[in-house]
């Protein structure tokens, strides 16, 4: 029923109308950054710490999209008794945001303009999405094989995946473009024998960032992305993540030109925004495979293992997340009962033909970190956002969110927000 119209000219006109709107080019993007998670032993948290020891335990078997429906291959976990419990430590999602440097200057009014688009942003992101907050500053992580030259690799040694001789020229971390401030970051040390603790400071540890759950950079910009691509207001990626796989930085790149008075529309730079946002937060192809299952392996209100792969081909050929509130959230919207309805991608196109002409928002493998369309339109996460009264932080998208394992949603408000309508852009 969501098949994808055969005939070539129509699909081509649809991406041709599409792109004229400004696709969202995010995928492109995130492939292009080296993702930095902490190794084993130097975690952000000792919460953390704590809850990656669950990491040991067989990842369950994959029974691919419809885990849920047979999930009794892990009997070690009580879903009913710990999904409340789930939610009980979660709170607001504290974002913090830094321009850097390297930013380009703006005028007082163009920045007053953004500021209050990204406050605009975090605070309905901080409403929408409760994390369990991370105790104490936040600290970025240092990339081992980048400021180190050769790492102990012998197991039984107590210095095991410790760095033993340092990279003299190692210079810095960076987010996108972004260079991250030492400040932000954790220090790292030396060790020149294998089982000696004796260490020899590299870099100093930063103060981190105080309450705070995720760090975005915001660059603003004149990159090439954005002078070849008039119509594109921003893109972005994540760079850092937790050890159970939730992003903990991002950098969103602002094209300057669109801060500028003539062009600029409050609306549509917040929801481009948030669209970015829930990128860098988990709706991300790169990310779909380190979801956590909540639903049917949180132990003690701890962790949730890894769900495995949570996005399957239809039998119609269509590429769909299949998690648990994703699902039902579509069988609520088409009022069914259909197990094959998962959220559906945006689709990759089969015919190679098109993918040579047209630079399609789906790799090899067919997956997107958009929903499709045709079945979704006017969702925030469609690759091309219409005007801003029809765009919704809609269900599904929230369903996704949740999906990841790394937050809870608040349904209540995706129900109640109308773009144009609501207070929330008044
Ligand atoms: C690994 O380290 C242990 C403990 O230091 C040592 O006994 C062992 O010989 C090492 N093995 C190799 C292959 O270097
Ligand atoms: C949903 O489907 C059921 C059974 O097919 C039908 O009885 C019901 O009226 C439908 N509800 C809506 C809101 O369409
Ligand atoms: C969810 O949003 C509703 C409506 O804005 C609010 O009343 C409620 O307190 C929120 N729930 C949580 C858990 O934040
Ligand atoms: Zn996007």
């Amino acid at each position: 029923m969501f098949t994808i119209s055969p005939h070539p000219s129509l699909l081509l006109l649809s991406l041709w109308f599409q792109s004229t709107q400004g696709r969202c080019v995010f995928d492109e993007v995130q492939q292009s950054v080296r993702v930095v998670t902490p190794v084993t032993g130097s975690s952000p948290t000792k919460h953390i710490e704590v809850s990656d020891s669950l990491a040991v335990f067989p990842a369950s078997e994959q029974i691919g999209a419809f885990r849920w429906t047979r999930g009794t291959s892990l009997q070690y976990l009580q879903p009913q008794r710990t999904r409340g419990q789930a939610m009980t430590d979660m709170a607001p999602i504290r974002i913090s945001t830094w321009i850097p440097q390297e930013s380009v200057p703006l005028s007082e009014v163009d920045r007053e303009r953004l500021d209050s688009a990204i406050n605009q942003t975090v605070r309905i992101v901080s409403g929408l999405l409760s994390v369990r907050h991370i105790p104490g500053p936040l600290l970025l992580s240092r990339d081992i094989n980048k400021y180190c030259k050769f790492i102990w690799r012998n197991a039984s040694a107590a210095n095991y995946n410790r760095c033993g001789r340092a990279n003299g020229s190692y210079r810095n971390e960076t987010c996108l473009d972004v260079v991250i401030p030492d400040e932000h970051l954790r220090g790292c040390a030396v060790f020149h024998h294998p089982d000696s603790p004796i260490s020899a400071e590299f870099r100093r540890e930063g103060a981190g960032l105080d309450n705070t759950d995720f760090l975005l950079y915001l660059h603003i910009q004149n990159s090439r992305r954005c002078s070849t691509e008039p119509s594109m207001l921003a893109y972005a990626a994540h760079c850092q993540t937790d050890p159970q796989g939730r992003p903990l930085a991002g950098t969103v790149v602002i094209c300057r030109e669109q801060l500028r008075q003539e062009r600029y529309r409050h609306e549509t730079t917040v929801q481009v925004l948030i669209h970015e946002l829930f990128h860098v937060l988990g709706f991300s192809r790169t990310l779909f495979n380190t979801w956590r299952d909540c639903f049917h392996t949180r132990q003690a209100g701890m962790g949730c293992l890894p769900h495995g792969r949570v996005t399957n081909l239809d039998d119609t050929g269509h590429m769909r997340i299949y998690t648990q509130s994703v699902v039902r959230a579509l069988q609520e919207h088409l009022n069914s009962t259909d197990p094959q309805l998962g959220g559906p991608l945006e689709n990759v196109v089969h015919t190679t033909y098109y993918i040579h002409f047209y630079d399609y928002d789906a790799d090899s493998g067919g997956l997107s970190s958009h929903w499709e369309a045709r079945v979704l339109l006017g969702s925030i996460m469609t690759a091309a956002l219409g005007e801003p009264s029809t765009v919704q932080i809609d269900h599904m998208t929230l369903a996704a969110l949740q999906d990841t394992g790394w937050y809870s949603a608040n349904f209540s408000r995706a129900q109640s927000l109308v773009w144009g309508q609501g207070s929330m852009f008044k």
